[in-house]
């Protein structure tokens, strides 16, 4: 397991330690207050909306990309510089972690992660690499660079970490790719329990160890990913994914910043996906804000969930459905706005500043 035992607390000079981004507005909505900007970030900001994305990425390969800290760097900026928004995202992916503890995954444009081989037996489980010696560790330096170039930019806007949560980083391995109903993935959590916890714990650790990295070398906040969390059963959620989701949240708990929980088609799933340890619950377009904030009793912060397909509608459209967005999201303890899920990659940049202007302009 990878070991996190001994207490490390983030550095005086860490972003929420000197006090840069400790009363940013971010930070004050995870933290359920009612900052006097209303903050707002999208999910996938960076990326192919951007045309300065597109010139910055032309000829290099999605995962190099991930793995130049300058250039990892200078992507995660570009948004913020034009947007305005309210935190910055660190400009990576999901399956990062497993490319630097040796899994043969590449990103194929269009489609996304696929990996070399499916990993689907206990002995394909056995044969993962190791990644309690220090090798992945050291392994993880790009990361740690590209976020220390990227926070000493960025001043008081705070930067989110990421991760991929344990469920949809192996559903990406049992199934070899993307899919859509996850049907391996499903099989083997039931099939052979004993080797879906194995491959679990494996990937648990993995994206715990990438999370805590990002969050040691400068991250304000961090977020999980379980995109794919949706295609399951309340119960098998329980049973076979949140023991792992918990496991890859340890390593950052102790470490005192907020922890957003994001996954799609999880309306059913709220409560138990908080109850992993999450500070703030992502929401995605399928549950409206005052019910999400019901289903949790009003526990914790929300962030979401603006319907992406609209940011292709008329602007009167949009506008009425932000609105929208922002008088549901007033029900919560706090609310960060967002999109429901990523940036559609067509979409008109100068939607996502003006959303970002009209939020900032909403009184109250
Ligand atoms: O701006 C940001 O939000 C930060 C960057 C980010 C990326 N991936 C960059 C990326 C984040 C947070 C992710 C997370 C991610 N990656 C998730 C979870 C979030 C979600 O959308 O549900 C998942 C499931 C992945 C796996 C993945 N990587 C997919 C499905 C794709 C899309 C493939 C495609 O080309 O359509 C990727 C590639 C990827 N990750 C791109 C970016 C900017 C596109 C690569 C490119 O521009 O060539």
């Amino acid at each position: 397991m990878y070991r996190h035992n001994r207490v490390v607390r983030l550095t005086p000079n860490h972003p929420l330690a000197d006090g840069r981004t400790t009363h940013s507005p971010l930070i004050s909505a995870f933290r359920s207050q009612r900052p006097d900007r209303r903050p707002i970030w999208f999910m996938r900001q960076a990326g192919r909306s951007l045309p300065e994305y597109r010139r910055a990425r032309e000829g290099t390969a999605m995962l190099d990309a991930c793995l130049t800290p300058a250039l990892a760097s200078e992507l995660t900026l570009q948004p913020v510089r034009r947007h305005d928004v309210d935190a910055a995202i660190f400009f990576s992916d999901i399956v990062v972690p497993l490319r630097l503890a040796g899994v043969d995954v590449d990103i194929k444009p269009g489609v996304g992660p696929v990996l070399g081989r499916a990993v689907r037996t206990a002995d394909d489980v056995a044969a993962l690499p190791s990644v309690e010696d220090g090798a992945f560790a050291e392994a993880l330096a790009p990361v740690r660079d590209g976020v220390a170039l990227t926070v000493a930019e960025l001043g008081s806007t705070p930067l989110i970490g990421f991760a991929g949560a344990p469920f949809t980083l192996a559903a990406y391995m049992v199934e070899g790719g993307p899919s859509r109903d996850h049907l391996a993935a499903r099989t083997l959590m039931h099939a052979d329990p004993q080797t879906w916890r194995a491959l679990t714990a494996w990937t648990a650790d993995v994206t715990g160890a990438f999370l805590r990295a990002q969050v040691l070398a400068g991250a304000s906040a961090a977020q999980l990913f379980d995109s794919w969390a949706g295609s399951l059963s309340l119960a098998d959620y329980t049973a076979h994914v949140a023991p792992a989701s918990t496991r890859a949240l340890a390593p950052v708990r102790d470490l005192g910043v907020p922890v957003v929980h994001f996954g799609t088609g999880t309306g059913e799933l709220l409560v138990a996906m908080r109850d992993v340890g999450a500070d703030v619950v992502g929401v995605d377009y399928r549950i409206p804000l005052d019910e999400a904030n019901r289903r949790l009793g009003g526990t914790v912060p929300l962030q979401g969930n603006i319907d992406p397909a609209l940011l292709a509608a008329p602007w009167p459209v949009l506008e009425a459905h932000v609105r929208d967005v922002v008088a549901r999201g007033a029900s919560a303890p706090g609310h960060v706005v967002n999109l429901g899920h990523g940036v559609p990659p067509d979409t008109d940049p100068d939607v996502l500043t003006r959303v970002v202007t009209l939020v900032h302009g909403i009184a109250g």
